[in-house]
């Protein structure tokens, strides 16, 4: 793995907090395998800590700002094998080898491909970033256009604006099933929206699609397809969407397709890719601290560039161009993401999608065994089950719900044993609610299918492999 190096009158040590270290992760050199601090019994979700901005010459009587810190540090780490609900892989060591660079202030501000009059910025390292996805998404170096952004919202925010720009009376196409920031975007840009209905599964109706798509014939457009949805993981088919457009007349001049590949844009591309500027596509974002892991939140924005002149505007003041939706830009940011994609490689990606996606199959298993609903699409790491029933628990293991569904992501970081302990606490917990017949578990046969639902109704159909 390699490290940062600097001048020789730099120290590291003069600039790392002392002692900051977080207890709960100890590093064995593996960067997918992270150690994690064997916690014997559930720790309960943190509390609130009740931190105030203190004068200086105030706190002689209570604790030092690095216990609080530590105190901080510490109830975090505690709480990282519970951590099983969002889509954020923990597993890096960034932190120590990068940490020196705190010290700097790093504003990206503008556009990566042009330097400006100030040197703290890291440009250099996020044209590395972006050539990357560049090659991985199939567009050659001079086609392209990009930037790091703040994460996934801001690239659905921008794909979409860039959409827009090009097709002004456009209408935005997205599945209901498509993350909030899609609808968010309509309304910040006034955009007509169409809803188009899912599968069970999640995956946008094709026939839907179809059907609004030829209502609207006289009007461009914008689609925001989702390349692995927020709840269930599923993956929309971009190329019977293309096919499905074809079908409808519309010729390439009249759409505009978003990619929002925001947990799957690093997971899909090692199975089956379907993500490719070979095919009609305008853009595709994902989230940098999601599959891959970075410790700030970010994400990766590609389109092409003979789109980007559109939304490009000269800035005096910062003496460069700017097409992002930012003004000053986390610098930071884009070392991390160098850093964990060089450390890794294409091989340690692969290596953790296998394990992720194994690893997903595994709880699935154990627990439709066990007579607990649950759901698994292809290409996913998203384990969808029914809601439990006591808010302590969901909070104990700090699971997204909607309506009867809760779901697991298998991140990177979530071991086996991570697992094990999460289904014996289920189990044990499920006998205790459901103990005398009185409550029964939910009906989820209409949110993920009745083959997938173990309610007392449904039970006849469930398929236990
Ligand atoms: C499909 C999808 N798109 C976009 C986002 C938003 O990403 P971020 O949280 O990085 O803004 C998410 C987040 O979960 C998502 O699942």
């Amino acid at each position: 793995m390699g490290s940062l190096s600097f001048e020789k009158d730099f120290e590291p040590s003069a600039v790392t907090p002392r002692g900051l270290a977080p207890p709960g992760l100890i590093a064995n050199g593996d960067f997918g395998e992270m150690k994690r601090l064997k916690v014997a019994t559930p720790t309960a979700p943190r509390k609130n800590l009740n931190v105030a901005v203190t004068e200086p010459g105030s706190r002689n009587n209570g604790p030092s700002l690095d216990c609080i810190l530590m105190n901080y540090i510490d109830t975090l780490s505690q709480r990282i094998n519970y951590h099983i609900g969002y889509p954020v892989n923990i597993c890096y060591e960034h932190y120590a080898s990068l940490a020196p660079l705190l010290q700097f202030h790093l504003n990206n501000c503008g556009d990566p491909f042009l330097q400006n009059t100030v040197d703290f910025h890291s440009k250099d390292f996020e044209v590395a970033v972006l050539n990357w996805f560049a090659d991985l998404w199939e567009i050659e170096k001079d086609q392209y256009w990009g930037y790091v952004t703040n994460g996934g919202t801001e690239g659905n925010l921008h794909g979409i604006l860039v959409g827009r720009e090009l097709l002004p009376t456009g209408i935005l196409y997205a599945s209901k099933d498509s993350h909030y920031s899609v609808a968010k975007a309509a309304m910040m840009y006034r955009m007509d929206f169409e809803m188009v209905n899912t599968s069970v599964h999640g995956e946008m109706d094709y026939s839907d699609l179809k059907a609004k798509l030829l209502q609207n014939k006289g009007k461009p457009a914008i689609i925001n397809v989702t390349i692995g949805t927020t709840f269930k993981g599923a993956v929309d088919d971009l190329d019977i969407i293309l096919q499905t457009l074809k079908d409808c007349g519309y010729t390439y001049d009249q759409f505009y397709i978003h990619c929002d590949a925001a947990l799957n844009g690093l997971i899909i591309p090692f199975i089956k890719n379907m993500i490719s500027f070979k095919k009609p596509i305008g853009s595709v974002t994902i989230s940098g601290h999601k599959f891959l892991g970075c410790p700030m939140p970010c994400g990766i924005q590609i389109t092409r560039k003979s789109y980007i002149n559109n939304l490009s505007r000269k800035v005096e003041y910062i003496a460069s161009v700017d097409a992002t939706i930012s003004g000053s830009r986390n610098g930071l940011a884009p070392i991390f993401l160098w850093y964990s994609l060089s450390s890794k490689g294409q091989i340690g990606l692969q290596k953790d999608v296998k394990r992720c996606l194994d690893n997903a199959k595994y709880l699935k298993d154990r627990l439709q065994q066990a007579g607990v609903s649950v759901m698994l699409n292809e290409l996913s790491i998203i384990v969808v089950l029914e809601r439990p029933r006591d808010h302590e628990f969901v909070r104990r293991w700090q699971l997204s719900c909607v309506r009867d569904m809760a779901h697991v992501i298998v991140m990177p970081g979530i071991t086996r044993e991570i697992l094990d302990s999460f289904i014996n606490d289920l189990l044990q917990q499920r006998k205790k609610w459901y103990k005398d017949g009185n409550v029964t578990p939910p009906c989820v046969a209409e949110d993920i299918g009745a083959q997938n639902c173990a309610c007392s109704y449904h039970k006849i159909d469930f398929i236990i492999p």
